[in-house]
């Protein structure tokens, strides 16, 4: 359903790992849609993923930048500019990682340098990728940035871990920069707030295949997937959501706002009638 209507924009992309990645649908829509815009990944990531399949099919320019650093990411923004020939119109924030998640530890017994890695690279590189920008100016006028959330920054999910101090601290900045940007440039600054997708770094939390099950089950609409997802911030870079700013979106099927579904309530009254006997 390509309706070019992202013509004549300019992008970033960071976080397409392999063609599970929410950021490689987010590519592949926006190319579609008729944006240039430039790849980047972590350097380890670009080495570990096929990240350069995606660039072929997009015909866009890889730019290897650690989220964390501020000086990979002047230097990318630069570099941005300089390829597309011009001011940056969308910039996707699709990256996170916890290390506590990765090996195991629990919430309760945290390895606080893991937790602050994992912080760096969730949370505060949301407000660096747009800080490099407001340092050197380089989002356009009613430019559009979206991050990546997930609803355990609003409820307990029992493994979603430091991920979830981290998903709430990404909406918060999306909140505190959008104001800063909006007043500023007309940027606007959002979070979707994605269903449990299986990617690399959704299958990683632990009981993945649980979540996704219970959100289907929950949902009216069942879960959103990444090509839905990709759609959704599609609309956001777009024009046709100019006053949407400073939101966290939930794009969950409507998972968020379901108590109990007729679904979910027969595996709880299987489970009793199994108990009965
Ligand atoms: N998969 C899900 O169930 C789900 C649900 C809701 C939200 N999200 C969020 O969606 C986003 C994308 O994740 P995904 O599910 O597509 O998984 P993914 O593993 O494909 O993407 C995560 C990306 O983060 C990148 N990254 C890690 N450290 C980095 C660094 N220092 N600098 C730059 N990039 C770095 C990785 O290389 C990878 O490309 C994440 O923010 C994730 O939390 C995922």
């Amino acid at each position: 359903m390509a309706n070019n209507i992202l013509k004549g924009k300019r992008g970033i992309i960071f976080g397409a790992l392999d063609n599970k990645s929410i950021a490689w649908k987010v590519a592949e829509h926006a190319h579609n849609e008729g944006a240039k815009f430039v790849l980047t990944n972590a350097p380890i990531a670009l080495r570990m993923g096929t990240i350069s399949e995606l660039a072929k099919e997009t015909g866009s320019e890889i730019v290897p930048a650690d989220a964390t650093s501020m000086d990979d990411l002047i230097k990318l923004y630069k570099t941005a500019i300089e390829k597309l020939g011009g001011k940056i119109d969308f910039v996707l924030h699709s990256i996170g990682m916890s290390v506590n998640v990765r090996k195991g530890k629990p919430y309760y017994d945290q390895n606080y340098d893991w937790t602050i890695r994992g912080y760096e690279v969730s949370g505060l590189s949301f407000h660096k990728t747009m800080q490099a920008a407001w340092q050197l100016d380089a989002l356009a006028e009613w430019g559009s940035v979206v991050g990546l959330s997930y609803i355990a920054a609003q409820r307990v999910f029992h493994t979603y871990n430091d991920m979830a101090d981290n998903k709430a601290v990404l909406e918060s900045i999306a909140r505190s920069f959008g104001y800063h940007y909006g007043i500023r440039r007309n940027v606007r600054v959002n979070t979707i707030s994605q269903s449990p997708t299986a990617t690399t770094a959704g299958s990683g939390v632990g009981g993945f295949d649980g979540f996704y099950r219970f959100a289907n089950d929950l949902s009216p609409l069942g879960n959103a997937t990444a090509d839905e997802c990709a759609d959704y911030c599609i609309s956001l870079f777009s024009d046709y959501t100019r006053k949407v700013t400073m939101q966290n979106l939930f794009h969950d099927g409507g998972f968020s706002f379901t108590g109990m579904s007729e679904t979910a309530m027969q595996t709880y009254l299987k489970v009793m009638e199994d108990e009965k006997k």
